[in-house]
């Protein structure tokens, strides 16, 4: 939650902050604003609403001049989303502005503490404590560096926090506890950041940040200290993705743009992880194989589309090394004492790598002697460095709320590491490890088959505009994929959409179905034989019902059909591999209904990407 910027070099900060903020913009858009130093006083610039509003405040009053600045865009958790609790906050002598990204857990005892010392307050924040307190330390040592390392380690909870000080204006500081924050460092000039996509344009030479670090950057220097003023070495490491990835590249929407970059995506996840002979090599899983062989547990930790994910890698890894696997929501796992041990493999799935219900079950995890291998999608987040392996999906910057690549290269992810467990333990032969990894290669040319579809899928969307309740069905692998679907729809389409493994339907759900109701149903392969048979028969459950029935089934699939409403045909595959092809059809309707509705499709109402609170 929240996206943050500071920025010190020889551009105009403003437009620097602006265009970063513009990127992060995912992370939270309930308000924003920036903050620069100029002749010894703050210039600030804050807005409810959406960057864009923020934007058009500052083409009209524009702010001085600066190389030195911090933004930051709000998802609000302490006070509403109104222009007074906007980021930055400003302490009350007027000498420090701080943006923040996190929760302070101790706020209202340290308000407490600071109004009893006479400070008064203007917002309904946490931060504002951690900017009144830091000028307080600032007014004593008059050193950034030292008064942020104080306020550090008398604040409790997740942080980020940059900070600008008026006396030394080509100056800033920033600081981190569980909440992210890069280093960007270019040409006489650096940055800080949520996310390197604040920067990439500018800079893709980065520096990962430890937990409990301080940073001090002007535009030639980077020193970075731990909360004791130790010095500490942060990790350099090279940004792959490309500006261009970060645009919209002609599409409306981020999201749209983003399941049509899936074939591609899926194809990087799987590219260059086997030898000649077929092999699995997952190099990056440095984990001993002795350890590997002898665990008799996953647990699979995640949430949102990252869970369903999971919940589709449970049956391939299950299947495949006759283990078992549990798939569990990251926000409930440790409050629920989970058995694991030294004998589980914790295996946690994050688009972002920051999503904290997501880094709190891993630590569970580690404390109970589990090795966790992280699936994730950005180089150096905190679940990733958390972990003792990391499998990255290289799907490139996501940048759409809803997930969609994200999702599709997780499911490859995992695939790759239950055929890589198979291999190793001995379940699978080798020729079997091969066909499916054959099958894996072919899927991006699927996938790219359906996307060749999406007229068929709009107008779908078009027919049914005026409605209000869709329900989406599977089996196996499938009622996953009608979860991730329903998801889709709730998230960016407002819409009420339920997902329910088709056999359990008749066990309530059925009640809720009638004429006016469209029933997506993901029909197994002919090949999958009873399954498939199955479902077919709940899908005439659903038609004696009146509801319509959208099928989602494989070329030539005559018996779905035959008993389809509206098909949406996909390539052949396995079934363990249909999610793969299935998920597309349901995002593109999601991304045009909402579309049609009139949504913000890539900042829905009340969501964040990044998760950074529990
Ligand atoms: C948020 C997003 C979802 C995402 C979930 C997990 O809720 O809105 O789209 O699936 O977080 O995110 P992660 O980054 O951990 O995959």
């Amino acid at each position: 939650m929240c996206g943050i910027i500071g920025y010190v070099g020889q551009q105009d900060a403003v437009q620097v902050i602006l265009e970063g903020l513009r990127r992060v913009e995912y992370r939270g858009y309930d308000s924003a604003g920036i903050a620069i130093a100029v002749d010894g006083k703050l210039a600030v610039a804050k807005r409810s609403g959406k960057l864009g509003s923020l934007a058009a405040q500052l083409a009209e009053h524009p702010l001085p001049s600066s190389g030195c600045g911090i933004g930051h865009t709000r998802w609000a958790t302490h006070g509403g989303p109104n222009d007074t609790n906007a980021h930055p906050h400003v302490s009350a002598d007027g000498r420090v502005a701080l943006v923040h990204n996190g929760i302070i857990e101790n706020f209202a005892e340290l308000r407490a503490e600071l109004e009893l010392r006479g400070v008064t307050f203007i917002s309904q924040t946490d931060t504002e404590a951690a900017a009144q307190l830091l000028a307080l330390e600032l007014a004593l040592t008059n050193d950034l560096t030292v008064a942020m390392r104080t306020v550090c380690t008398r604040l409790k909870g997740a942080f980020t926090l940059v900070a600008l000080d008026t006396q030394n204006p080509e100056c800033l500081v920033a600081a981190r506890r569980d909440s992210p924050l890069v280093v960007g460092v270019g040409d006489g000039e650096n940055f800080v950041a949520s996310d390197v996509a604040s920067f990439i344009m500018h800079t893709r030479e980065a520096l990962e940040l430890g937990q409990n670090q301080v940073v001090t950057l002007t535009r030639n220097s980077v020193q970075v200290s731990d909360f004791d003023g130790e010095p500490a070495e942060p990790q350099h490491f090279h940004v792959d993705w490309s500006p261009a990835a970060a645009e919209k590249a002609g599409f409306d929407w981020f999201m749209r743009k983003e399941i049509f970059e899936q074939p591609r995506a899926v194809f990087d996840t799987l590219l260059g992880r086997s030898d000649a002979a077929g092999r699995l090599l997952l190099d990056e899983i440095r984990i001993d194989t002795n350890e590997l062989r002898l665990i008799d547990k996953i647990v699979v930790v995640a949430c949102g589309s990252a869970y369903y994910a999971g919940l589709v890698a449970k049956y391939a890894i299950e299947h495949w090394i006759r283990v078992p696997v549990e798939v569990e929501l990251a926000s409930e796992f440790r409050y629920r004492d989970p058995i694991v041990n030294s004998r589980t493999l914790c295996v946690t799935i994050s688009q972002s790598g920051e999503t904290m219900d997501t880094l709190q079950a891993i630590r569970h995890a580690r404390v109970q002697g589990a090795k966790v291998i992280a699936i994730c999608n950005t180089v150096g987040a905190t679940i990733a460095r958390e972990s003792d392996a990391v499998l990255y999906t290289r799907a490139g910057p996501e940048i759409a709320v809803a997930s969609t690549k994200g999702f599709l290269t997780q499911v490859s992810a995992a695939y790759l590491l239950g055929l890589y467990l198979a291999q190793l333990r001995g379940t699978m032969f080798a020729d079997e490890v091969e066909r499916y990894l054959t099958e894996l290669s072919e899927v991006p040319d699927k996938i790219q088959q359906v996307l060749d579809q999406a007229e068929r899928v709009y107008a779908l969307a078009a027919d049914v505009v005026d409605t209000q309740d869709f329900i989406f069905l599977g089996r196996h692998v499938g009622s996953a994929v009608a979860l991730e679907g329903a998801l889709k729809l709730k998230e960016i389409a407002y819409l009420h959409a339920e997902g329910f493994a088709a056999g359990e339907l008749k066990h309530g759900p059925i009640a809720i179905i009638d004429e006016t109701t469209p029933v997506f149903v993901v029909v197994p392969p002919p090949g999958a034989g009873q399954l498939h048979d199955k479902v077919i028969s709940n899908i005439q459950e659903v038609r004696a019902r009146g509801a319509r029935v959208v099928v989602l089934a494989e070329r030539g699939d005559v018996a779905a059909g035959s008993c389809a409403d509206y098909l949406l045909e996909l390539p052949p595959t396995s079934v363990l591999l249909q999610p793969l092809t299935a998920s597309v059809p349901l995002q593109l309707f999601a991304c045009e209904l909402a579309t049609l509705l009139g949504n913000d499709v890539d900042q829905p109402r009340n969501l964040a990407k990044s998760v950074t609170v529990e």
